[in-house]
């Protein structure tokens, strides 16, 4: 466990401990509600009787895609902060959230005191906003009341959560808030089950409450299926990018490889989560164009031909023929189809130049560069050092990369300890680039970087074999 990490948990553990404490000073009195039967001496009993609803539902958790788990033990939870007020919900959180990968010591230590306090303390908080509402003798001010309370329990629980698995995993609670976002409107909509649980419970008697395990458990069904079938899509997509590595020895991995590094990039030059996720799905995927291409030409060793050449070289293009019909994947089009577009303006397929190719493809092109360079190659079966990659994607930036991706990639922990030679010589870039489009449209040889290697200069810029 990190120090930050540490900080963190005993952050929230000392503010829920104190927000309990709080609640038994402030309020003194149990909610009378909850006491079970409407026995006057039940109110330990159906404290009891609630902590263990919430243990029975708790114990059907689903690990959704941001690594947060999602429970229905939320419910009643709910319906305990209703019944009891503060002290009540504390307590049935505190208790109720116990799950079975605790028990079964699954869970190490600092992850289940994270656990209960992340639930305990909003549970308190919701419970205190629900205890200021007036008039609640009225049905549809306590609905709402209710319904408001659970918003900000729920709401606060995630964000604890997030921001305990963004600290331990390095991910931006921005993505994991996101990744989880379908959930929460479910787990919301089962705050007016949590109401009317309370209500049975008081009406009815304890016994009614049960009415209610079928719809909690056709709710946890639907997260699990959610989750099941993001992570499939998850699943397909690495495999898919990998069967196309895989064709050439060489390249096995390559996808995955230049995914990170690009992750890492758009790290560095502080990118948005929708941008972010874009690059991750975007590394995976962006030469899946080459399904299309001959092992003839794919495994070649000898220089290509010409036509052989363009035949590689179309690659972008099918890649994003291919995954057009994803809508899903719609972000990820434009990487996949420029990331083979020269900063200059001499790349293909549409010889775009500098700031009109997209950012995430010039992000990707150095990204796929690095990795071709610092991997072996048929060609190059001695890779260059990370040290000589950097001093090629330096020398060429301003011609083929984007010498800002160039400068945040220095910012990453691919380029830690690397002699850093800087930014080469300003050229004029646009010059080159109308002078580029006023070529005609012919494939450069080895300039694909990830199959032909190199920093995928040119013969008339390539300086010198090393980035060949
Ligand atoms: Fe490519």
């Amino acid at each position: 466990m990190s120090r930050r990490l540490g900080a963190l948990i005993a952050v929230v553990a000392l503010a829920s401990g104190a927000l309990l404490v709080s609640a038994v000073f402030w309020y003194r009195s149990i909610g009378v509600g909850i006491s079970i039967d409407k026995a006057p001496d039940g109110v330990w009993l159906g404290i009891l009787f609630w902590i263990l609803l919430t243990i029975a539902a708790s114990s059907l958790t689903v690990g959704m895609p941001g690594g947060s788990f999602l429970d229905v033990g939320f419910a009643p939870i709910v319906a305990a902060m209703n019944l009891g007020g503060p002290i009540v919900a504390g307590l049935v959180a505190l208790f109720g959230a116990t799950q079975s990968r605790e028990l079964r010591r699954q869970a190490p230590w600092y992850g289940v005191v994270a656990n209960h306090a992340g639930i305990t303390g909003p549970a308190i908080v919701g419970a205190y906003a629900l205890s200021l509402v007036p008039s609640r003798a009225n049905t549809a001010v306590d609905v709402v009341a209710t319904v408001g309370a659970a918003c900000i329990f729920f709401s606060l629980n995630t964000f604890i959560t997030s921001m305990v698995v963004s600290v331990r995993s390095g991910e931006p609670i921005g993505k994991l808030l996101r990744a989880d976002a379908g959930a929460y409107v479910n787990m919301l909509a089962l705050a007016p089950v949590a109401w009317l649980m309370a209500q049975m419970y008081v009406a009815a008697g304890w016994w009614a409450v049960f009415l209610f395990a079928m719809p909690l458990y056709t709710t946890r069904l639907a997260y699990q299926r959610f989750a099941e079938v993001r992570e499939m899509f998850t699943e397909t997509v690495r495999s898919l990018a990998e069967a196309v590595d895989k064709r050439d020895t060489f390249t096995s991995g390559h996808s995955h490889q230049v995914q990170e590094i690009a992750k890492a990039i758009g790290q560095a030059m502080k990118l948005n989560n929708a941008d972010m996720e874009a690059l991750e799905w975007g590394g995976l995927l962006h030469d899946i164009g080459k399904i299309g291409v001959p092992d003839s030409v794919l495994l070649k060793q000898e220089r290509l031909t010409k036509d052989e050449r363009t035949t590689m070289n179309a690659h972008p293009v099918l890649g994003a023929e291919i995954i057009a019909p994803v809508r899903r994947l719609a972000p990820e089009l434009p990487i996949i189809r420029h990331h083979h577009e020269w900063f200059n303006g001499s790349g293909y397929p549409d010889r775009l130049v500098g700031d009109d190719i997209p950012k995430l493809a010039r992000i990707l092109h150095v990204a796929d560069a690095f990795e071709a360079m610092t991997a072996a190659r048929p060609y190059r079966m001695t890779p260059l050092t990370p040290e000589q990659a950097l001093a090629e994607l330096r020398k060429f930036g301003g011609i083929q990369f984007d010498p800002d991706v160039v400068d945040a990639f220095v910012r990453t922990e691919w380029a830690r300890g690397l002699a850093d030679p800087g930014r080469a010589e300003v050229r004029e870039v646009p010059l080159i680039g109308q002078a580029a489009g006023t070529l005609p449209m012919t494939a450069h040889p080895q300039s694909d970087a990830s199959s032909a290697g190199g920093a995928g200069a040119p013969e008339s810029v390539r300086p010198n074999p090393a980035s060949a």
